[in-house]
């Protein structure tokens, strides 16, 4: 626990307290101003801080707009959707699903018989309603927003891991995907969003726009404006590491926070914060001045520590869930020669390992079909931030942990 009253905690894992959040002030800003007239698509890799700041979004709401957050990751239809943001409205806000229910029978119903049977059977109530629900999604949908559109003041609607559900509802519903995709686009261009009561901002952390366009979809959602979450400034990366541990007494060799900053490359503020507290808690061990030295012990211990492991597996695991072959296996391959490399590998030298890698594997695909998946692929790469392109037609991790992890354990 920090000695210092108000001296955050560290964050590993958990989203960030409203009140804690740091370095988005100028964004969170921005992002008000856009919502005021758009819908919004917020996207970014994992672990960088999206559910921090949406929670923001909800905990100190702006422009009159009441706000609710629902995380909608393991819903498999549309169903689900609209049942469970009814559910935490009316966890959240009980007076507006009161307005809501105005003249709308199924949320009337729903609501007398939970005066009946109490406030925590309100979903159990809502679905029990109307036994077919899953038919009636779109009806039901339709209606909720009517409602919404009807109330004085507006609703902003954060709906988080979006493409998640996508999948889930490709996997199970495959007829229904493009069903809903296409009326939430209707949704959200009629009326115009400035004048509707409706505004939603849709998130995760998978790159949406990358998963419709394979599946075909992705001209349903090109109205979105495409919000990406600032990468944190290396500035912001050194003040960080500075007040973590000045706060807590900490002495430290100037040249610290700059040598935590190098080892974290492109700064996933997740690991910048563990990097933080172990570096903090080799200091209570041992109360002594830390040195760059600590830090590089620091960052090689990390790549072999439990925690580390729980949180970097899904980088790895991310590539079979969502890349399809050829470029799947493709992209371990070349991950694992990059994390090899002192400083990245050419573009001609990973086309190299590409077609050896196919060649291995008995893919027999012509040779103007091979570029173009290993294009794809190397955007692919880039785009999730496995890669960056350091130098022209130069491309190495961009996570400097991620790298030596990997080159630990999969190259
Ligand atoms: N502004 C910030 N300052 C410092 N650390 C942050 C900040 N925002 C996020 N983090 C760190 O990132 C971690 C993950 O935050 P959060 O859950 O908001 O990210 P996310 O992008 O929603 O993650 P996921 O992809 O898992 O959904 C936090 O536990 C914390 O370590
Ligand atoms: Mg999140």
């Amino acid at each position: 626990m920090p000695s210092h009253p108000d001296c955050p905690e560290f964050y590993t894992g958990a989203p960030v307290d409203s009140a804690d959040l740091r370095f988005r002030d100028a964004f969170l800003a921005e992002l008000w101003e856009t919502l005021r007239t758009r819908h919004v698509l917020l996207t970014a890799p994992r672990r960088t801080g999206k559910t921090s700041v949406m929670d923001h979004l909800r905990d100190f709401p702006k422009h009159g707009f009441t706000v609710i957050y629902q995380n909608v990751q393991d819903l498999t239809h549309p169903a689900d959707f609209f049942q469970a943001i009814l559910d935490t409205l009316h966890d959240q806000h009980p007076e507006i699903v009161k307005r809501l229910a105005q003249g709308w029978k199924l949320l009337t119903d729903t609501l007398n018989k939970v005066t009946e049977f109490g406030i925590a059977g309100f979903k159990i109530r809502l679905r029990d309603t109307d036994p077919d629900w899953k038919d009636h999604w779109r009806q039901h949908g339709d209606r909720f927003l009517d409602q919404v559109r009807k109330q004085e003041s507006s609703i902003l609607l954060i709906v988080d891991e979006l493409p998640d559900m996508l999948f889930n509802l490709k996997r199970e519903h495959p007829a229904v995907l493009r069903e809903f995709l296409a009326w939430f686009r209707v949704q959200r261009q009629d009326p115009h969003p400035s004048k509707d009561r409706a505004r939603w901002l849709i998130g995760g952390s998978v790159n949406l726009s990358g998963t419709l366009d394979g599946l075909g979809l992705v001209d349903l959602i090109n109205d979105l404006d495409d919000v990406p979450l600032p990468v944190l400034a290396d500035a912001h990366v050194i003040e960080f590491v500075q007040s973590m541990l000045a706060r807590r007494g900490v002495d430290f060799e100037e040249t610290v926070p700059e040598q935590l900053r190098a080892h974290l490359g492109r700064p996933i503020p997740l690991f910048m914060q563990m990097a933080t507290q172990e570096l903090y808690r080799s200091w209570k061990k041992a109360p002594r001045k830390l040195v760059s030295a600590d830090v590089d012990r620091i960052f090689a211990q990390l790549v072999v520590s439990m925690a580390a492991q729980d949180k970097l597996q899904h980088y790895y695991s991310r590539i079979a869930k969502y890349y399809e072959e050829p470029r799947l296996s493709a992209a371990h391959a070349l991950l694992g020669q990059i994390s090899l490399s002192s400083a990245g590998l050419s573009r001609a030298k990973l086309m190299q390992e590409f077609e050896h890698h196919l060649a291995g594997a008995g893919q027999t695909i012509p040779a103007h079909e091979r570029k173009q998946h290993f294009n794809q692929l190397l955007r692919d790469l880039e785009n999730d931030f496995y890669v960056s392109e350091i130098a022209e037609n130069q491309y190495d991790f961009a996570s400097g942990l991620l790298k030596a992890w990997w080159k630990k354990y999969y190259a």
